[in-house]
């Protein structure tokens, strides 16, 4: 049923319009509230019915005043629902929020359908994931939010997160690998946001950047963040930390010559529900295929300079430790760039690649 609905994306529900967040500072940074979650649930397996409050309330465990309040909060967070108590509920377009109820059923059968948190408004979904990693929670398990307040890039870049317009998405990963893998992993995390996308629509033709920016028609409308907790021959855990721009139709100024969003580049709204459900499929196909020895580290270099137009044969400017230019020369074989320069073969650990 909820496949069903996602596919029409001209009946998404436009969450929340980019200026509308600011009538809503008082949003708590705590994860949602899970009966919103279970009223949209209810509402959505009966999508031509109009539903009682009684009935509702039954479904959820709670009162039919409660219910009242829940569907007035789920209303200011954008959900269209039409009724009130006397009347009854019904939902009148499918909600694009990134609530477990959304993704769970799309997501069975991979590590991630079985933990999925949401926050309507949090500080860094990394900075959750590394803490709940820390104190132990599962692989699998998927931080998203609607809005970050201090979204993390790479470096000490922030990543801006407008309110319900991107995916800002974490996964905790635990692989027996020795930190030096981790790189791969990665980079296997851009190749997974790529085919998400052509999933979704194979007309739009993703890019990599090294490490692993995801761009379309030159500019970036993906950011990974990838941090890991780990002894020197072990890793604890990794987070894996995906930012994409999806459905915002400007960025601030500083933002606007290197960053778009699909929706800018396609000219038509995007459901995040359905984009984020391709990508944690992609990427579980990615991760298991690289625990069970399915897919090889060199299959990953090889797949990442295939599908990148920058790895070999590009100039390119790179911050780091000051800076230099070169012509790119491909992946070691850790997955490090190398920049071939007038001074020799330089590998590039950490730095910024920008083109010529
Ligand atoms: C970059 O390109 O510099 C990486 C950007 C990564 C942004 C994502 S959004 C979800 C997760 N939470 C964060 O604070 N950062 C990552």
């Amino acid at each position: 049923m909820v496949s069903r609905l996602l596919q029409h994306n001209s009946a998404i529900s436009k969450a929340l319009k980019e200026n509308e967040g600011a009538n809503r500072r008082d949003l708590p940074t705590l994860p949602t509230d899970v009966r919103l979650g279970r009223i949209v649930r209810v509402l959505m397996g009966f999508p031509t019915v109009v539903i009682s409050g009684t009935k509702l309330a039954q479904e959820i465990g709670t009162t039919r005043s409660e219910v009242w309040r829940l569907v007035q909060q789920l209303r200011t967070l954008g959900v269209e629902i039409a009724g009130h108590p006397a009347s009854g509920y019904q939902l009148t377009a499918v909600p694009d929020l990134l609530l477990p109820e959304m993704l769970e059923p799309l997501l069975r059968g991979t590590i991630f359908g079985a933990s999925i948190h949401h926050y309507y408004r949090v500080g860094s979904t990394n900075t959750v994931a590394m803490d709940a990693a820390g104190a132990g929670a599962p692989e699998g398990t998927v931080f998203v939010a609607e809005q970050q307040t201090a979204g993390r890039g790479r470096g000490s870049n922030k990543w801006h997160s407008a309110e319900s317009t991107g995916i800002y998405c974490s996964v905790i990963l635990r692989p027996n690998l020795p930190p030096t893998d981790v790189l791969v992993l990665s980079l296997a995390a851009g190749l997974a946001v790529q085919s998400a996308i052509e999933a979704i629509d194979p007309h739009v033709l993703p890019d990599l950047k090294w490490p692993n920016d995801v761009l379309v028609g030159g500019k970036k409308v993906c950011g990974i963040l990838t941090e890991m907790s780990a002894e020197a021959t072990r890793v604890r855990h990794v987070v894996i930390g995906i930012g994409i721009n999806i459905n915002q139709n400007s960025f601030p100024d500083e933002l606007a010559q290197n960053a778009s969003s699909l929706r800018l580049m396609t000219g038509s709204e995007w459901s995040r529900v359905e984009l984020c459900a391709a990508l944690l499929k992609s990427l579980d196909r990615e991760y298991r295929g690289l625990l069970v020895g399915r897919i090889v580290h060199s299959e990953i270099l090889r797949r990442f300079e295939e599908r990148s137009s920058s790895a070999r044969g590009r100039r390119v400017r790179v911050e780091e430790n000051g800076e230099f230019e070169g012509i790119s020369e491909g992946l070691d074989p850790r997955g490090f760039l190398q920049v071939r320069t007038p001074e020799g073969l330089r590998t590039i650990y950490s730095g910024t690649v920008r083109f010529k």
